[in-house]
């Protein structure tokens, strides 16, 4: 399989709007646990100049990262934005005092975050909003039940002209139906990477809908991907392991759109490197018997 190897090619995420396939998550942006300040601020606004710099021009935040400091950071980095640039964010839940992710998905709750994050970007409307659900005692599974009342309440402040586009964000494919049947949806962000491949059916079956799969921890998140064929790989053809990874997502779906986080401006660069690798069918083996 080969696909435009600049940033990946592109994705048509919605009527309007159109984005480079390798995009940037911003969640590492914040500090240690992703609360409170960076450690060093000026290599936070750097990687997002570069980023830009590079022809990335999707960014995924949240005003709960930092909470408030990720997004703080993105306006004071890149505004006035780039007409190109189409920044996604997530609402659903809050951080308490020690750090942790409590919900936070009462209508009330999803309008105040509507509100912050306009606000703490310097934006009139949001381009997409993912309705964060699951949790779990993990931090990243779904959690069956009803989804109905938060997207409703997203789906008003969309009416409302506050959001052009929808998502929804650690949910099953019964969630994903009950949204879809409260509004459309552009993109469903799940955790999935070459070790963790349990979306493997989902990602297909939003393929055949064109809606975007953007997985969460594509390098394996707080702790990095280590696996013996992803260094076989790499060491192969020449490249970082992570390089590796980015380029075996890029290849496993079309409708595949990476958010790969970093805050050092030197990882940013082996990770748009890495979308320009095409991995050979012997590659793509060898990586496939990692998930199994
Ligand atoms: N919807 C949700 O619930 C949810 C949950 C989690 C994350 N997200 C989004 O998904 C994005 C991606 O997830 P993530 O940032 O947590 O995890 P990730 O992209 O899988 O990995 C980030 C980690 O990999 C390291 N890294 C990045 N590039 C590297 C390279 N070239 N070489 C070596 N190490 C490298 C980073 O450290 P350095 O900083 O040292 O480079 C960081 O520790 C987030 O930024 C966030 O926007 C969404």
């Amino acid at each position: 399989m080969t696909h435009d190897t600049h940033l990946g090619g592109t994705f048509q995420l919605a009527d309007d709007l159109v984005v480079n396939r390798l995009g940037f998550g911003a969640m590492q942006l914040a500090g240690p646990g992703v609360f409170g300040p960076p450690r060093d601020r000026d290599e936070a606004l750097a990687v997002l100049r570069e980023a830009v710099a590079l022809g990335i021009n999707h960014i995924d935040t949240s005003d709960f990262y930092g909470p408030h400091v990720t997004n703080q950071i993105i306006r004071e980095a890149l505004s006035p934005y780039p007409e190109s640039l189409c920044i996604v964010t997530k609402v659903g839940a809050t951080r308490d005092e020690k750090g942790g992710w409590p919900h936070a998905r009462s209508p009330k709750d999803i309008r105040e975050a509507i509100d912050r994050n306009l606000e703490n970007l310097g934006l009139d409307a949001l381009d997409v909003v993912n309705l964060r659900i699951g949790g779990g005692n993990d931090g990243h599974s779904h959690v069956e039940g009803s989804l109905e009342e938060p997207f409703t309440a997203l789906a008003e402040l969309q009416r409302e002209g506050k959001i052009k586009h929808l998502g929804v964000s650690t949910v099953s494919a019964e969630q994903i139906k009950e949204a879809q049947s409260v509004a459309p949806i552009v993109c469903v962000q799940n955790f999935y990477n070459v070790a963790h491949r349990e979306d493997d059916e989902l990602i297909d079956a939003l393929a055949h809908e064109g809606i975007a799969y953007v997985p969460y921890f594509p390098l394996g998140g707080f702790s990095p991907l280590q696996a013996g064929e992803l260094d076989a790989v790499a060491e192969r053809r020449g490249v970082g392991s992570m390089a590796v990874a980015i380029a075996w997502l890029l290849q496993r779906s079309p409708n595949i759109l990476l958010i790969p986080g970093t805050s050092s401006v030197a990882h940013l660069r082996e990770n748009v490197a890495g979308a320009a690798l095409v991995l050979s069918q012997s590659d793509l083996e060898e990586l496939d018997r990692i998930g199994g």
